[in-house]
């Protein structure tokens, strides 16, 4: 078994010694969602007659639409040793930040909605699942780096020195151009405080 929740080891699996301020899956990251049928079936039924029907299935099933490219790197998971599908499945699919971890005291108290449009949400329409920089920006951006924001840290970093690498959030998006959204959510943080 993987440890998870009340575990007290905080990572997936045992890091290399050399790990350092290196990224390493920590417990607690992904969310699962509802795997099968039985979530829905309960209410949409035969019985109940709440549509869609069970045998519909192509009203909650359609062709996959292509997925963007995840903040996701298959050799560095492969070297974490651990062989979970749902776990892997989730971690391809984030096209946001491949680190960000749900269960974490100053995460884990925020409402969903802080960073979930759920009514805005179409998984047939992957853009509408992404979580936007602006729900991180509130803590992680600050007016300057002295005042403590990772994002105003490992943007001035990539300033000093252009190979600079971002692992605060992510696992390869890190290595690429730095996209707007973030020079902008710097921008909002220096003028709102
Ligand atoms: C501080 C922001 C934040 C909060 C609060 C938050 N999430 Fe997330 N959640 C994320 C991010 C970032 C992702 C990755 C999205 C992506 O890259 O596509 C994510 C992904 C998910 C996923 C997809 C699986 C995964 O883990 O990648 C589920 C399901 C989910 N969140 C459910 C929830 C639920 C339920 C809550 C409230 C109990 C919640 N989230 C609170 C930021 C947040
Ligand atoms: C607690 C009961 C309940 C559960 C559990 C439930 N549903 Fe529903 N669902 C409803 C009701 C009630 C409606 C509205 C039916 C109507 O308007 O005739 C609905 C409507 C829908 C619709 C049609 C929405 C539309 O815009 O036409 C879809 C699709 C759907 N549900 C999918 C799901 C899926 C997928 C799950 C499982 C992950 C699920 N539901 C679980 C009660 C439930
Ligand atoms: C009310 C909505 C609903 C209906 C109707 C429905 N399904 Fe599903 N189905 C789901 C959900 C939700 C899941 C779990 C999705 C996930 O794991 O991400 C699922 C999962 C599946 C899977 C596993 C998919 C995978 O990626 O492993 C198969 C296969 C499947 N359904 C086939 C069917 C068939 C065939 C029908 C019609 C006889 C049907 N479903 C009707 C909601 C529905
Ligand atoms: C506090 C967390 C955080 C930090 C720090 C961070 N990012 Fe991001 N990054 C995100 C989120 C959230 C997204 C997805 C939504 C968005 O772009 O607003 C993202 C998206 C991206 C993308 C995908 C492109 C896009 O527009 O969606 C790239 C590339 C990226 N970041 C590069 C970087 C680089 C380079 C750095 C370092 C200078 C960095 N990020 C620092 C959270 C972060
Ligand atoms: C309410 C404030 C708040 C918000 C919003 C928030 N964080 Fe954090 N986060 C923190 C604090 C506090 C810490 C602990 C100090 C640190 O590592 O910076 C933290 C830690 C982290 C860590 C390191 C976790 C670990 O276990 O090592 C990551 C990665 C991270 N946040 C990413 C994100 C991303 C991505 C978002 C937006 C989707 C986000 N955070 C939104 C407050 C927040």
């Amino acid at each position: 078994m993987l440890p998870q929740d009340k575990s007290d080891d905080e990572f997936v699996t045992k890091p290399p010694a050399t790990i350092g301020d290196g990224f390493w899956l920590k417990k607690g990251t992904f969310k699962s969602a509802p795997t099968g049928h039985t979530t829905c079936f309960t209410c949409h039924s035969a019985d109940t007659g709440i549509l869609p029907a069970p045998q519909t299935c192509a009203a909650c099933h359609q062709l996959k639409p292509p997925q963007p490219a995840g903040d996701f790197d298959a050799k560095f998971a492969a070297t974490l040793g651990i062989d979970n599908k749902m776990m892997f499945d989730s971690w391809r699919r984030r096209s946001s930040a491949g680190t960000f971890r749900h269960e974490w005291f100053s995460h884990a108290e925020l409402s969903c909605a802080t960073c979930h449009n759920v009514l805005k949400m179409d998984t047939a329409k992957p853009e509408t699942t992404k979580v936007g920089i602006a729900s991180c920006a509130t803590c992680h951006a600050t007016p300057t780096s002295d005042d403590g924001g990772a994002l105003n840290f490992e943007i001035d970093s990539r300033a000093k020195t252009p190979t600079f690498q971002c692992v605060k959030c992510h696992i390869t998006f890190g290595k690429m151009a730095i996209p707007t959204s973030h020079t902008d959510a710097i921008k909002a943080a220096a003028t709102a405080k």
